[in-house]
C-alpha cells in the first residue's frame, strides 16, 4: 500500500480557515472515522444515490459489460478512484474480467483494510492499492498495468469538484499520454426536486450532520486545532443556481478557534463551506465527457432518472 505525504495539508487548511469566507475541503472528511460515518450515510433511506446507482449497475451489467468489451479490452486494469469500502468494484470485477485491480483513496488506513477483504474474496487478483489524495493529480506506482487502464469512478464523486475542475480532471484521463486509458465508467447524480436533495444531505438520523462535524474533528487532528464540535451547527441547502448541494458548518456562537501560529475568530451565524455537491442533466455530463475528449459516451440511468452511470471510450 502506498501513502502518500501529508506535510502540504496544515497549509492547505490554513488558507481555507483563514479565507474571507472560511471554507474547508471535502477531502478531508475521510479520515478513519469520517470514511465509516460516509459508509452508513449510503445505507440512509433519505441518501438514494448509492442504492440508485448499484441497482442501474444490476439492471445493465450486461449492457455495461457489452459496451466496455467493445473497446477490445483484455484483462484490463480497473483504477477504481475513491474506492472507499471497495464494494462497488466487487460487483464489477466478476463482469470485466481485471487482469489487475487498482483502488486508490485518500483514507489509506480504511482502504488497506477494505483491499485486504476483497483480496480474499478474490484470490488470483493482483491488487494493488494506492493511498493517496489524487484529487490534484493522480501518481500510480510502476506496478500499476500500462495497458488496457479502465477508470472506475462512481457515487457522483466528480459531483464535488467545481465543473472546471471536473473538465480538468476528465481531460487528464482522456488524454492519451497520460496512461493509456480505454475509458472511464463514471457514475453521476442528476438535478431532481430540491426536497429530495435536501433531504438527501441533511437525514433525520443525523449521521450526515456528525459526518459533517467529524471535519472538525480531523481538522483538530492534522492542524493541532481547538475546534469544539458542540459550538457548530450542519447546515445543507441546494443552490439551483448553480445546480449543487451546498453544506456549510454553522458557529452556534461567537468563538475563536487557535492552532499553532493562527487564530480566528467567528461571529454567531458565521459558516465555514465544506462541500459542494453538483447536480448534472444527462446531456450536461455527456457534453462534458465529449469537451474533455473522450469519444463515445453511453448512459443508463433508473426509471425516475435520478441518476446515471455513463461509459466514456477514450
Ligand atoms: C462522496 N460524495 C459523492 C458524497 C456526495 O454525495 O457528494 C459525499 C457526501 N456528502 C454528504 N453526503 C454524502
Amino acid at each position: 500500500m502506498q501513502a502518500s505525504s501529508t506535510g502540504s495539508m496544515a497549509g492547505e487548511l490554513t488558507e481555507g480557515l483563514m479565507g474571507e469566507a472560511a471554507a474547508i475541503s471535502p477531502k478531508f472528511f475521510y479520515d478513519t472515522l469520517g470514511s465509516r460515518l460516509f459508509e452508513a450515510i449510503t445505507a440512509l433511506d433519505e441518501y438514494y444515490p448509492t442504492r440508485t446507482e448499484a441497482s442501474i449497475f444490476q439492471a445493465a451489467s450486461a449492457q455495461i459489460a457489452a459496451a466496455l468489451m467493445q473497446t477490445g479490452l483484455d484483462h484490463p486494469c480497473l483504477i477504481d478512484l475513491g474506492a472507499g469500502n471497495c464494494v462497488k468494484a466487487a460487483a464489477l470485477i466478476p463482469l470485466i474480467q481485471p487482469g489487475q485491480y487498482v483502488p486508490v483513496d485518500i483514507s489509506a488506513d480504511f482502504l488497506k483494510e477494505a483491499a485486504g477483504q476483497l483480496q480474499r474474496s478474490f484470490p488470483q487478483l493482483d491488487i494493488v492499492g494506492v493511498g493517496m489524495d489524487f484529487t490534484s493529480g493522480l501518481i500510480l506506482p510502476e506496478e500499476v498495468q500500462a495497458h488496457d487502464r479502465v477508470y472506475f469512478y462512481p457515487g457522483s464523486s466528480l459531483g464535488n469538484f467545481q465543473p472546471a475542475q471536473a473538465l480538468r480532471f476528465l481531460q487528464n484521463m482522456a488524454d492519451p499520454s497520460q496512461g493509456r486509458a480505454k475509458g472511464l465508467l463514471l457514475g453521476i447524480d442528476l438535478v431532481k426536486d430540491k426536497a429530495v436533495l435536501e433531504a438527501a444531505y441533511d437525514d433525520g438520523l443525523g449521521v450526515t450532520a456528525s459526518f459533517n462535524k467529524n471535519l472538525l474533528r480531523n481538522v483538530n487532528s492534522l492542524l493541532a486545532a481547538d475546534f469544539d464540535v458542540r459550538q457548530w451547527t450542519h447546515v445543507a441547502l441546494f443552490n439551483s443556481a448553480t445546480s449543487r448541494v451546498e453544506m456549510h458548518l454553522q458557529a452556534c456562537c461567537d468563538l475563536t478557534v487557535a492552532w499553532p501560529g493562527h487564530s480566528r475568530h467567528f461571529r454567531s451565524g458565521e459558516r465555514i463551506h465544506t462541500e459542494n455537491s453538483y447536480k448534472y442533466t444527462k446531456q450536461g455530463m455527456t457534453d462534458l465527457l465529449v469537451q474533455a475528449g473522450f469519444s463515445q459516451v453511453r448512459c443508463w440511468t433508473d426509471a425516475q432518472h435520478w441518476f446515471a452511470v455513463f461509459w466514456a471510450a477514450v
